[in-house]
């Protein structure tokens, strides 16, 4: 047998024993076969994406800045960017992470500086502050699973300069709260809206109410070129430091061209910048960025709806229901026993639910609790704050708790209005189980 063959026959039959046990737990599964979201954006690829991909081929430059026929895809592709995000400048680089460290290069954070994050977000916060030689602060997360606005304050000293809100699962952060605290201190705010790209928080688009904001176009989130990330801003200087960082120093024409004047000596960067074959495929993306959207927010909302009316069902906190992307339905239990029991049945009935999903409790990780950098005099790490600070999971035990006992259903803009149903079903069956 081929090892795939073996592979499929193995999962058959764990498939077809699992079966077998929902059964006796549960009477008839609501579903025959399990329930699976898949990765929005290329369940969207169809002749447009092809097209770009074709013209860049065709015209024999998969560069940004030159080649035999003029590229025009990733400028093109941040100027309608920036229309779709509301603000007055784009930048497209490789992915969210690079995105990450250019608005932190941007907004001038180095040694000594400090900045606030949430215990749970994806290792790119926690790196992009440390590889610019600042130190990462973290605060608890709450019930949105995102940065808890009360737990914010009092982590503030002399030194600090950012908050990175991070928009998590398609959910906004509360932005009126740290908008207030932020100006009350003087401090910058970094959107981070990797995981919730095309989200809005009363009415404004995610990435353009702070003082900058970044994207990801990786294959998990809303629209993707398998690779990607982009950073948006309003602020000329920003901008004009976030692209010389992008590119070795430089800021070319085509956007000195959108700033009018360069403000920024040049200063030593990287290399992020986008291709034209990534470019053409996001810019396809992009103009379907809203229609997936309304898909699995119409999705999210039906199951929100059918399950609204179940006695005592605790839901994710939304700061802006008609603002979330609806990424994952999510419910809170009183114990990580009860969650546990709840995601079992769940899996019985063919409509997994998992716990909360794409980032990771990171003062636990063992290189950051061991604060382990490329080098051991690194800055971030070797001041007097930087010696003393302590992360490990009793720096976050309220963020701990809160991920150990909510569990959901993860949405897809192409579900059906029968697997929406049977989302409702199953989540029903359950609960009065
Ligand atoms: C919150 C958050 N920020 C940043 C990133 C980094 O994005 P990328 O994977 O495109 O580098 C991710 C990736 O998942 C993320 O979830």
């Amino acid at each position: 047998m081929k090892r795939r063959e073996f592979v499929a026959a193995v999962s058959a039959s764990a498939i077809a024993s699992g079966a077998n046990q929902a059964k006796a737990a549960t009477g008839t599964p609501v579903r025959s076969e399990p329930l699976q979201a898949g990765y929005w954006g290329t369940e969207f690829y169809d002749d447009a994406e092809q097209q770009q991909i074709t013209d860049v081929l065709n015209a024999r430059s998969p560069f940004r800045w030159y080649g035999p026929k003029p590229p025009v895809k990733v400028a093109t592709l941040e100027k309608q960017f920036a229309a779709h995000m509301q603000t007055k400048f784009a930048l497209a680089v490789t992915s969210g992470t690079a995105a990450l460290q250019c608005a932190v290069n941007a907004l001038g954070i180095g040694p000594g500086d400090e900045v606030i994050l949430p215990a749970w977000t994806w290792h790119s916060c926690y790196s992009a502050i440390v590889l610019a030689g600042g130190l990462p602060v973290f605060a608890e997360i709450d019930d949105s699973f995102n940065l808890d606005p009360t737990d914010i304050e009092h982590r503030i000293t002399p030194q600090t300069k950012a908050i990175i809100a991070v928009h998590l699962q398609g959910n906004p952060c509360d932005m009126d709260q740290i908008l207030a605290i932020a100006r009350k201190h003087k401090l910058r705010v970094l959107e981070d809206a990797a995981q919730s790209v095309g989200a809005s928080y009363k009415g404004r688009k995610l990435g353009s109410i702070g003082d900058i904001g970044i994207y990801s176009l990786q294959l998990n989130k809303t629209i993707t070129a398998g690779e990607g990330g982009a950073v948006v801003t309003n602020d000329p200087v920003l901008f004009e430091r976030a692209a010389r960082f992008h590119d070795v120093g430089m800021f070319r024409s085509v956007h000195q061209q959108l700033t009018g004047e360069q403000q920024v000596q040049p200063f030593v960067g990287t290399n992020f910048r986008m291709n034209e074959f990534s470019g053409g495929v996001l810019l396809a993306q992009l103009r379907k960025l809203d229609t997936i959207i309304g898909n699995v927010r119409a999705n999210a909302r039906r199951v929100y709806e059918g399950i609204r009316d179940i006695p005592g069902i605790r839901l994710r906190q939304l700061p802006d229901p008609a603002g979330e992307l609806g990424t994952g339905v999510y419910m809170k239990f009183a114990t990580k026993e009860q969650r546990d029991r709840f995601m079992a049945a769940m899996k019985a009935e063919n409509v997994p639910a998992s716990p909360p999903t794409g980032s990771a409790i990171l003062p636990v990780q063992p290189y950051i609790e061991k604060k382990v950098t490329a080098h051991p005099a690194w800055p971030s790490f070797t001041s007097e704050r930087g010696r003393a600070i302590q992360y490990g999971a009793t720096s976050c035990p309220k963020t701990i708790d809160i991920l150990n006992r909510f569990a959901g259903v993860l949405m897809d803009p192409k579900f059906s209005q029968r697997d929406t149903d049977d989302v409702v079903r199953a989540i029903r069956k359950v609960y009065a189980g």
